[in-house]
C-alpha cells in the first residue's frame, strides 16, 4: 500500500529532529516527499534530490498528504501555514510566535475550508500538553496553569545555580546545544514562554490571549548575587509563566522570575526540562515534565503531530467557542 508522503518546510534544528526520528521508524506508513530550505551553498547530509528551494512547491505538489511547517521566521511561517489552510491542506507547526499572534484568525481558516493545523511541538517540547488539555480538561474546569515554558531560561539558570559560570557562556552552551531561538532575546526576554502561555491559555481556558498585553519579564537582568540570595533563601530561580482564574472570574496571564521554593515541583525542573502544574477543581493538582527544547525531543512532538493529523485528529477549541473570558492584563502578584 502507498505510504503517506510529508512535505517538510525548513530544515534546522527541529525538521532535522524530525527526519532523524522518522529514519528510525522505517517501517512506519510515512516518507518525506521534500524538504524545503532556504540556502542551496549549505552542505546537506541527505542528497540533493530531497531538497527544493521553492516553498511553493511543496504547496503545489499533489502527491503530498501533509504539509510541516519547521522554519523559524514567524512572517514567512504565518503566510505558508496561511496558504495552506487557505487550499483545505493540513499542516503541523512548532512556530509557537506565529501561532500565539494568529490563533484567531489560524482557527477560522481551519473551521472554514477544512484543513487542520496541529501543533503540539510549539508548547513544551516534547511534553504532550495541549492533547492532555483537549483530551483531558474539556469538561473540567481548570483553575491554575503554571510552568517552566522555556527550555533554554532554564537551562542558563540552573547552570548559574550549579557551577561558577557567566550568564553569557550559559546562553552559548544553550545555542550550541540546538535549546535557543534563531534570536535568543526571544528566550531570555521571556517572549517564548509568553507565547506558550498564550496558547496553553486558549486550550485551557479558551480565552484569546493578545501576548503584546500580557505581563512579561525575562531572566536578562539576573546576576549571580540574585542567584545567591535565592539560593540564602533556600529556592532558586525559575521563569515561571502563568494563567490562571481570578477571584473576580478572569484569567490573570503572567510571565515572571520567581523565588520557587523545594515544596513545588517546578524547584527541580532542570536544564533544558520543562514542567507544568495544572491545577483543576475536581481532578486536582497534576504535574507534568519533560524536555522542553532540542532536537530530537521537539521532532519527537513533531511526528506525533504528524500521525495524528494522518488519523484524523484535530483540536476542538470547544472551550474557545463557549467561553468570553475576559483578560486581566494586571498580572498577579505569586508567592510559589
Ligand atoms: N527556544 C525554545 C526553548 C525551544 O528554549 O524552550 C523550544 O520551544
Amino acid at each position: 500500500y502507498n505510504k503517506k508522503r510529508i512535505g517538510i518546510w525548513g530544515f534546522g534544528c527541529v525538521g532535522q529532529g524530525l527526519y532523524d526520528v522518522l529514519q528510525h521508524n522505517r517501517h512506519t506508513a510515512l516518507e518525506v516527499a521534500s524538504i524545503c530550505v532556504k540556502h542551496p551553498e549549505k552542505k546537506r547530509t541527505l542528497p540533493a534530490s530531497m531538497f527544493t528551494f521553492n516553498p511553493q512547491q511543496l504547496l503545489e505538489d499533489a502527491s503530498i498528504d501533509l504539509l510541516t511547517e519547521l522554519i523559524s521566521d514567524p512572517e514567512e511561517a504565518y503566510l505558508l501555514v496561511k496558504q495552506a489552510l487557505l487550499a483545505g491542506k493540513s499542516v503541523i507547526s512548532a512556530n509557537k510566535k506565529m501561532i500565539a499572534q494568529h490563533l484567531p484568525e489560524l482557527i477560522e481558516l481551519q473551521q472554514k475550508y477544512g484543513g487542520r493545523l496541529l501543533y503540539e511541538a510549539a508548547v513544551g517540547g516534547s511534553i504532550p500538553i495541549l492533547r492532555t488539555l483537549e483530551a483531558y480538561y474539556g469538561n473540567e474546569p481548570l483553575q491554575e496553569v503554571c510552568g517552566i515554558l522555556n527550555g533554554s531560561s532554564n537551562y542558563i539558570l540552573s547552570k548559574l545555580h550549579e557551577e561558577e559560570i557567566s550568564y553569557q557562556d550559559a546562553l552559548q552552551e544553550a545555542q550550541e546545544l540546538g535549546f535557543a531561538e534563531t534570536d535568543p532575546r526571544l528566550d531570555v526576554g521571556g517572549h517564548d514562554a509568553l507565547h506558550k502561555i498564550c496558547i496553553i491559555a486558549a486550550h485551557g481556558f479558551g480565552a484569546l490571549v493578545d501576548p503584546a498585553k500580557v505581563v512579561r519579564l525575562g531572566i536578562e537582568h539576573i546576576n549571580t548575587n540574585d542567584v545567591k540570595l535565592a539560593q540564602a533563601l533556600g529556592t532558586r530561580i525559575k521563569l515561571v509563566a502563568t494563567a490562571r482564574l481570578t477571584a473576580s472570574g478572569k484569567l490573570a496571564v503572567q510571565v515572571l522570575p520567581a523565588f520557587v521554593k523545594p515544596t513545588s515541583e517546578l524547584y527541580f525542573v532542570e536544564a533544558e526540562f520543562n514542567g507544568v502544574l495544572l491545577e483543576a477543581k475536581f481532578a486536582g493538582t497534576q504535574f507534568l515534565k519533560g524536555r522542553g527544547a532540542g532536537s530530537h525531543p521537539t521532532g519527537s512532538a513533531v511526528w506525533a503531530d504528524v500521525s495524528a493529523a494522518l488519523g484524523g485528529y484535530k483540536y476542538n477549541y470547544a472551550k474557545i467557542k463557549q467561553q468570553h473570558l475576559s483578560i486581566d492584563t494586571e498580572g498577579l502578584i505569586t508567592i510559589y
